[in-house]
């Protein structure tokens, strides 16, 4: 009979990171709230305020703003004067957490009540299997935006375009180009916006997102640029074959119903001289490669609460995001692209850019 030896340290260090993950837990629930209220935006305005002042400056209750400066100073995110009792957000801390800054990372803290909301539903489909369809996250869209306005955008000119030598002067002169899963159109309106003699066709599932979409391109007076709602497996009914030079996916793949007809129709439109290129996130796609994978347990969350589960709603393959490069690779090819480049940027370790090419 085998006897287990408990060692005492790694209890303590368990607990230890248990007690830790659970107050961190607690605070992405605050700063979700920090953002959507604008208490840190407010904070950074007003510099050291006292509760009552926050709260009248973000037009909010007194009662509830004081809680939230408890969790944020016990979180060490906000500092507190106990002598003055005021509430300080250090100019470092709102380089990171508010609308100001170029990556606001409370943006992110958002996807943990969007996707906690849907507990008791999630615990059906671990017992039943099955998953939960869009009209589960009524947030998704929203903050896709806030996050795709940060990281995607700023990255358009400098690092993703230039992935496909001549592309810019391709846009420039102009071509066609079809953005696929295009949610609320943030990437296609700002490069519609970017490149007038260029024509940009945006298709996603969500009327809600397209509808979004279309409004802010009429609101920017972008005649350049179009979105329909369509299930991207059905694009061949939509274009032609070879219609466009460009097709773009950003992160729109591995959460598709079914991606061998998703891919298999870009094939299809992009034209011969085109090129498909798609965004998303990198992983070895095994999980003894990805324990060091920086936003490992985040992406999982995400995947399981998220991306697989719309997937599997639809009956569909249920990839994940952590699905990895070799099945991404694999399925790009199985589509038909004879060519695909894998890159990466050193400073964004969980993006990865698939260049695909009909012909080597
Ligand atoms: C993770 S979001 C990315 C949205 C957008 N590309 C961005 O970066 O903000 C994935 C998008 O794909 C859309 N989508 C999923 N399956 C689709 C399908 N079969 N056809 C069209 N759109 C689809 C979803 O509605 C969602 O907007």
């Amino acid at each position: 009979m085998s006897t287990i030896t408990i060692d005492p340290q790694r209890v303590e260090d368990f607990e230890q990171q248990l007690v830790e993950t659970i107050n961190h837990g607690a605070l992405c629930l605050m700063i979700s709230i920090g953002h959507r209220t604008g208490l840190f935006d407010t904070l950074a305005e007003t510099g050291p305020v006292d509760a009552t002042a926050l709260a009248e400056h973000a037009g909010l209750d007194e009662r509830y703003v004081l809680e939230w400066l408890g969790a944020m100073t016990a979180g060490r995110i906000v500092e507190h004067d106990p002598e003055t009792g005021a509430y300080d957000l250090l100019a470092e801390h709102a380089q990171l957490i508010t609308r100001h800054a170029d990556q606001n990372l409370a943006v992110y803290a958002q996807y943990i009540p969007v996707f906690g909301a849907n507990e008791d539903d999630i615990l059906t489909c671990f017992r039943e299997g099955g998953g939960l369809g869009y009209e589960h996250f009524p947030r998704f869209h929203e903050i896709m935006e806030e996050e795709s306005a940060q990281a995607v955008i700023p990255a358009l000119h400098p690092r993703i375009l230039p992935l496909v030598p001549g592309l810019t002067d391709r846009l420039e002169r102009g071509i066609r180009a079809v953005d696929v899963g295009c949610g609320r159109g943030r990437a296609l309106n700002e490069l519609a916006s970017w490149y007038p003699n260029s024509s940009f066709t945006g298709y996603d599932l969500s009327e809600e997102a397209v509808r979004y979409a279309r409004e802010t391109a009429a609101a920017r007076g972008l005649d350049n640029v179009a979105f329909h709602a369509v299930d991207a497996a059905r694009l061949a009914e939509v274009e032609e074959p070879g219609a466009a030079q460009l097709i773009t996916t950003f992160d729109a793949v591995h959460d598709q119903a079914d991606p061998d007809a998703v891919t298999r129709a870009i094939r299809r439109t992009v034209a011969d001289d085109g090129v498909y290129l798609a965004q998303d996130i990198d992983a070895a796609g095994n999980h003894g490669d990805d324990i060091d994978h920086p936003l490992g347990p985040f992406v999982f969350t995400a995947s399981c609460l998220h991306c697989m589960t719309v997937s599997l709603a639809a009956g569909g393959a249920g990839y994940g995001a952590m699905w990895g490069r070799e099945r991404a690779q694999t399925l790009f090819a199985r589509a038909g692209f004879e060519d695909v480049e894998v890159h990466t940027f050193d400073d964004d370790p969980t993006a990865v850019f698939y260049v695909c090419r009909p012909q080597r």
